[in-house]
């Protein structure tokens, strides 16, 4: 009986502690286009994007020059069009423009005033914070998952207590 109620005690500890480091994890800031200045023509933002993981909560970071180009949120269709009116949110303020992404769903986002024909769009698909530990989860959403050490620390020693 003692055995058994430790035994459960120590699954609900684990557990818990599983839950922080998933749920923990700080949001991160993405530079768009992956330099202080890179909301400009030219820069391939597919590939930026394909090197980075979104998670809900984190920030976006537009670096640009206010006076030519601009940052709209818009539509799947307009964004495939570069329409640019309609938009949704207009982030531009003064050309060092964070905007956060609240929701897990992908946001669309490009520059008006012609330059989304130039390349200046952006999808950004976010993920929900709690990332499955399943078979099917790849590296790379494993190492942009940032355990902090301590936490980590924190559960091998509820695991040592629960083994001994
Ligand atoms: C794609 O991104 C990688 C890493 O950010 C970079 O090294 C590479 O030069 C980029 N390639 C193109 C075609 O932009
Ligand atoms: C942008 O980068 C992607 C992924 O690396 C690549 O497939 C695509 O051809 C690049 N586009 C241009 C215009 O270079
Ligand atoms: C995007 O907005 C345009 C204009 O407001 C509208 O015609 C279109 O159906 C919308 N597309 C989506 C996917 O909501
Ligand atoms: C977006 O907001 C900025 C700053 O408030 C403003 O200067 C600009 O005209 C707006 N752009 C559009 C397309 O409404």
């Amino acid at each position: 009986m003692e055995v058994s109620r430790k035994i459960i005690v120590c699954l609900l500890m684990i557990i818990t502690m599983g839950y922080s480091i998933t749920e923990g994890r700080e949001p991160m800031l993405h530079r768009v286009g992956g330099g202080r200045f890179t909301w400009k023509p030219k820069v391939n933002f597919t590939n930026w994007t394909s090197n980075e993981r979104f998670y809900k909560g984190d920030w976006l970071y537009f670096g640009f020059d206010k006076h030519i180009h601009n940052v709209l949120e818009v539509n799947k269709t307009n964004y495939e069009k570069c329409i640019d009116s309609d938009f949704i949110n207009n982030i531009t303020r003064g050309g060092r423009d964070v905007f956060q992404l609240l929701e897990a769903r992908s946001y669309y986002f490009l520059c008006g005033r012609g330059f989304c024909f130039h390349g200046m769009k952006v999808e950004i698909i976010v993920e929900p914070l709690a990332v499955p530990l399943s078979p099917t989860m790849n590296n790379k959403a494993y190492s942009s998952l940032k355990i902090n050490r301590i936490e980590l620390v924190m559960f091998l020693v509820i695991i040592f207590l629960c083994i001994f």
